[in-house]
């Protein structure tokens, strides 16, 4: 019997859905579920309050050593996440947090010191991974990987609505425009850019809806 523990990778840009369809299938398989951008987004946080300088590679590398990143389990069953003990899930949706997390990501030290934290994630029965890097470079011999995506106008549309429902007030055009520009960044940075894994499934959700995505991304997992 093969002891190789499953792991999905679900890599795409901002918006595609990845998050709600990789929680959707970590639940339904019972497998545990990584938010790596989560530790980006908490990351930023860190980054803001201690006023680092965003373009100075060292000191951002600096600060991963000294922060504490964890997730917890919380009572509805989400994850939460931890920096240095102290919650900050509430802060990490905002546009100027990714946009924080997009500008710090671009840095191969940084990347490589959230590496081991991400990989301590595979446990059994099996992991959904969810990020940019996940089948290219976090988990480059997962046995499933899937690259989401769908048209920056639509990407734009959800993310608009899931700020709303959040009550933080946004402006479509402005949410559309800051999605294209961080879809930009992350694509064309030299470190572990968001690309599509060669051996994953493209699957395009402009027109699907999250339960329709996430059938598809389960019949995979059974024909393979
Ligand atoms: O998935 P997200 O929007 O929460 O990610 C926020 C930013 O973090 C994203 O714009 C780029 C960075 N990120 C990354 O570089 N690699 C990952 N695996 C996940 C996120």
């Amino acid at each position: 019997m093969s002891n190789i523990i499953p792991v999905l990778t679900i890599d795409g840009p901002s918006g595609s859905g990845k998050g709600s369809i990789s929680k959707r299938i970590a639940e339904k398989l019972g497998w545990r579920y990584l938010d790596s951008g989560a530790l980006y987004r908490a990351l930023g946080v860190a980054a803001i309050r201690s006023k680092v300088d965003l373009k100075n590679e060292d000191a951002l590398a600096d600060l991963v050593r000294d922060i504490e990143l964890e997730f917890k389990r919380t009572e509805l069953g989400n994850w939460s996440v931890l920096l240095n003990g102290q919650e900050v899930q509430n802060e990490l949706q905002t546009e100027q947090v990714g946009d924080v997390a997009s500008k710090i990501a671009v840095f191969k030290r940084v990347r490589d010191g959230l590496l081991a934290k991400q990989q301590s994630f595979l446990k059994p029965p099996g992991l959904v991974a969810d990020g940019r890097d996940m089948g290219s470079v976090v988990f480059p011999t997962a046995t499933h990987k899937v690259y989401l995506t769908a048209n920056a106008a639509e990407r734009g549309k959800r993310r608009y609505k899931q700020l709303i429902e959040k009550g933080i007030s946004a402006n479509l055009t402005d949410v559309i425009q800051d999605i294209e520009r961080r879809d930009e960044r992350d694509k064309n940075r030299r470190a572990s850019p968001l690309v599509v894994p060669t051996d994953a499934v493209y699957i395009d959700s402009s027109l699907c809806t999250i339960e329709e995505v996430v059938q598809q991304v389960l019949n995979l997992l059974k024909n393979k």
